[in-house]
Order: C-alpha cells, then structure tokens, then sequence
C-alpha cells in the first residue's frame, strides 16, 4: 500500500501538532451503539483504523455523520455486522461485543485481526462479558454472544486495556450494577469512563484498578474531545531526541508520559513541560533499560520507537517486553541497516552507536513501522521502507508530514510491488 523514503537527517526542530489518541478515539466510536442520541466525537485524527471502524459500524446500522473532523454517531436499531472480512482487519473490532450485547442480547464477531505482535487471544472479553450473563460458543472463525446483561463481578487476570473496554461498554446497560478489578488503568480507559459519564452512564473507581459500574436504562448523546495521542507524542519525542535539535509538542499530555519522559531524560534529552505541550531540546546521549508494563509503567507501544533511539547511544540498552510474546520484529528490519541487536526470547540488547547505511526494510506492524522509520533518519544514505499493508497510516497521521515539517526528508509513495521487486 505504501512505500516510505526516508533520507539520513542530523536536525529536527520546530513544532508540531499532537492528533487525538487513536486507542482512545476507536473505543468512544463504539459507544455509537449504545444510543439513539448522536455521541459527536471532535478532533477525530484521520487514520485508515478509524475508516475501518467507521465501515463495521455503518454496517452494525449505526448512522454517521462526519463534520470536519468531527463525527457523530447514533443507532436506531443495532445488529451484528454482516460480512465479517473487515473485522479480521483490525484488532479493536472486536469492542463492539460489548455494546450490542447490552443494546440487543446477541453479537456475532469475527475474530479480530491487527498486528500480530502476539498471539492476542479475546479470553478476558468473553470471560467479563460472560460474567455479566452472556452466553458464548466459537463457530468457523466467530464468536457469538447472547443473554441480556445482568450487573455481576470481574476479575481479570491481566489488566487488559481491550476487555477493560469491552466490559465496560456492556456494563453500562446492564441491568444492576457490576465491578471490574484488576481493570486497566490507562488514561484510554480513564477517557472513556468520562465519555460514557457523560453519556449519562454512572462509572466510579476511573483511573483505579477497581471499577464500579451502576448499569442505567438507557444513555444520551454527547459531544466529546479525546485525550492526545501519548504514543504519537512519545514516537515524536524520540526523533527528536535522536537529533540535536528543538522541538515542541502542542497539544501532548505529559501527565500520561510520565514512564517515557522519564527514560529520555535519564537517556539526556532535555524535557520541559509547558503550557502549549512540550519541548524537548539536545540529544540522548546515555543507553538505558526499559521494561515495558501496564501504565502507569512502560508502554509496549513506545518500545520500538526507543529501540530506534537507542540505536543512536554509544553502549547497550535493553528492553524487557513483558505485554507482547512477539513484539521485536522491527530488530530483525533494524539489523538490516547494520544495527547490533541481540534478542533472547522477551529481552532484546542494543548495542548502539553501530554505523548504520541505508537499505531497503520493511515495516512489520504500527509502531514498529514507525520505529523504522526513524531508523532511517538515524542511517547513512536512503532508506526504503515497505509497509504493504498499511500498518503506519492505522495508527499515525501523517507521519512523515510530521517528521518532514520538522526538517527530515520523509516521504510517502504509493506501493507498486513489480516495482519493488523488479
Ligand atoms: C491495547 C492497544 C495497544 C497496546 C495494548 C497494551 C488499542 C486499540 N490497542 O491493545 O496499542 O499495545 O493495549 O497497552 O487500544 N490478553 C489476553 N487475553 C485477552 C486480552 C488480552 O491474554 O482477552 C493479553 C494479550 O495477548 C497481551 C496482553 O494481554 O499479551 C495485553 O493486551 P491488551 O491490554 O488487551 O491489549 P489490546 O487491548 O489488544
């Protein structure tokens, strides 16, 4: 689909605007099942994983309505898509579970798709959904749900960020009243409970590990702004820090970096927190160890773009991947520019400040994707990135406008494999 130049850069400096966080836009777009009221969502980043999305849902019957960037959503009458194609296409599809079991006692899913950073089972979301008295079988590739939705008790054994989700957006139409522990606790999850309060869904506990949810008759529409993209902002800040140049960040949240900000400034780069977002000036200098967990700890998502970062730093860095089994594949595609990196099942080690040259790679999921890019701007020459199936554009707005507004020479092609490999 596409293919990326990307040319070595020495400088990055000037400003650019962070877009709203795509894990906390796809959640609210499927509270438009919950309600006949229009939910208006505004700023809504511009992102093939939202047209996706915004596909499933016009053919679960939701109407849409986009203005600008806004988009509005309501349903009448809910169903179960009818194709199930496009939901092998991204993994966040599967989040309609939940509200069309509470609106309509019934959801047939195909099981979801997305990166294959791992083996990404649904065990939690049918297990939470279950314990609100759902009832579920797996037939040739679906998952069918049924039952009306009754309050009941969660627990779930890994803070899953995705059946967090799931649960709640049933929850808040069951009958009674039910409770999440051992919830994720990710400011998506926090944007979301304030997005269904505001729907008139009654949440407490939000941004706890404990969840309360007193399940209401019916909700009503809202208009609502999501919470900038900390990934975005994080993939940014490590191509600054890459650089040695001044950048600032408008619109990034800070108070939902904490773990990622930390690091870079322990790696040297210097980081202010300003009124207009964030500025981060000078260069990483130190290799350092990154653990990844569930937030409040290391995000999954920015291991890649640090691991192009410590591409940069003379010493070895590691990176422990606890959340994802198969989450190193951008390594393989790093080494091919000459990177010296070592994986031994979950930890990988860098041995950075290593000449890299440019070569022709490819983008194996999103945020390896965007890693390698940035592995581009660190190497000699011209790098070619092919991402054949898109993963950059699901989950980055315009990335290399991005990058290139800030003086690196990104560029964006359309992908012609004869081409490619002739
Ligand atoms: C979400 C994010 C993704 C991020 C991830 C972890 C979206 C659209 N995606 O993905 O960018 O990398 O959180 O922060 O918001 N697991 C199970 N059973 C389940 C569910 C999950 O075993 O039913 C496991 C997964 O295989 C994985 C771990 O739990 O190893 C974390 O997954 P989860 O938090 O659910 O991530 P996602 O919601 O898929």
């Amino acid at each position: 689909m596409a293919i990326y130049r990307i040319r070595h850069c020495e400088r990055l400096s000037g400003e650019v605007q962070i877009h709203s966080a795509k894990n906390a836009v796809l959640p609210l777009m499927c509270a438009g099942l919950l309600t006949r009221d229009p939910v208006t969502i505004e700023n809504v980043p511009c992102l093939t994983d939202v047209d996706t999305l915004l596909n499933i849902l016009d053919e679960c019957g939701v109407h849409i309505q986009r203005d600008g960037t806004s988009v509005a959503l309501w349903s009448e009458a809910p169903c179960s898509p009818t194709s199930q194609n496009l939901l092998s296409h991204m993994r966040a599809s599967v989040l309609i579970m939940g509200p069309l079991l509470a609106r309509t006692g019934y959801a047939r899913v195909a099981l979801p798709g997305g990166c294959a950073i791992g083996q990404r089972p649904i065990d939690l979301h049918i297990k939470g959904l279950e314990a609100l008295g759902a009832h579920a079988h797996l037939t040739s590739g679906a998952i069918t749900l049924q039952g009306e939705l009754r309050g009941g008790s969660v627990y779930l054994d890994f803070p899953s960020v995705g059946a967090t989700e799931n649960i709640l957006l049933g929850a808040v139409l069951a009958r009674g009243n039910s409770r999440i522990e051992n919830a994720a606790k990710e400011p998506e999850i926090v944007d979301l409970c304030k997005f269904l309060n505001a729907m008139g869904a009654k949440i407490e506990g939000i941004g706890t590990g404990t969840l309360y949810i007193e399940g209401q008759k019916q909700l009503h529409g809202c208009v609502y702004r999501p919470i900038p993209d900390r990934i975005e902002a994080g993939t940014m800040l490590c191509a600054a820090a890459m650089t040695d140049g001044s950048v600032l960040l408008r619109n990034a949240s800070p108070e939902h970096m904490r773990a990622v900000l930390f690091k870079l400034k322990e790696a040297g780069a210097i980081i202010k927190e300003c009124s207009s977002g964030l500025r981060i000036s000078g260069r990483a200098i130190h290799p350092f160890q990154v653990r990844t967990l569930a937030y409040p700890g290391f995000p999954t998502d920015m291991q890649a773009p640090m691991m192009a970062l410590a591409l940069r730093l003379q010493g070895t860095s590691v990176f422990l991947e606890t959340i994802f089994e198969n989450r190193f594949m951008h390594a393989r595609e790093m080494v091919r520019l000459g990177a010296h990196i070592r994986i031994e099942d979950r930890i990988a080690l860098v041995n950075g400040g290593q000449p890299l040259a440019g070569a022709t790679v490819n983008s194996t999921d999103l945020r390896g994707g965007a890693a390698m890019i940035l592995a581009g701007m660190a190497a000699e020459g011209e790098t070619m990135l092919q991402d054949p199936q898109g993963h950059i554009a699901r989950g980055y707005e315009d990335l290399p406008g991005m990058l290139s507004a800030l003086g690196a020479d990104v560029t964006v092609m359309d992908w012609n494999p004869e081409e490619a490999n002739g």
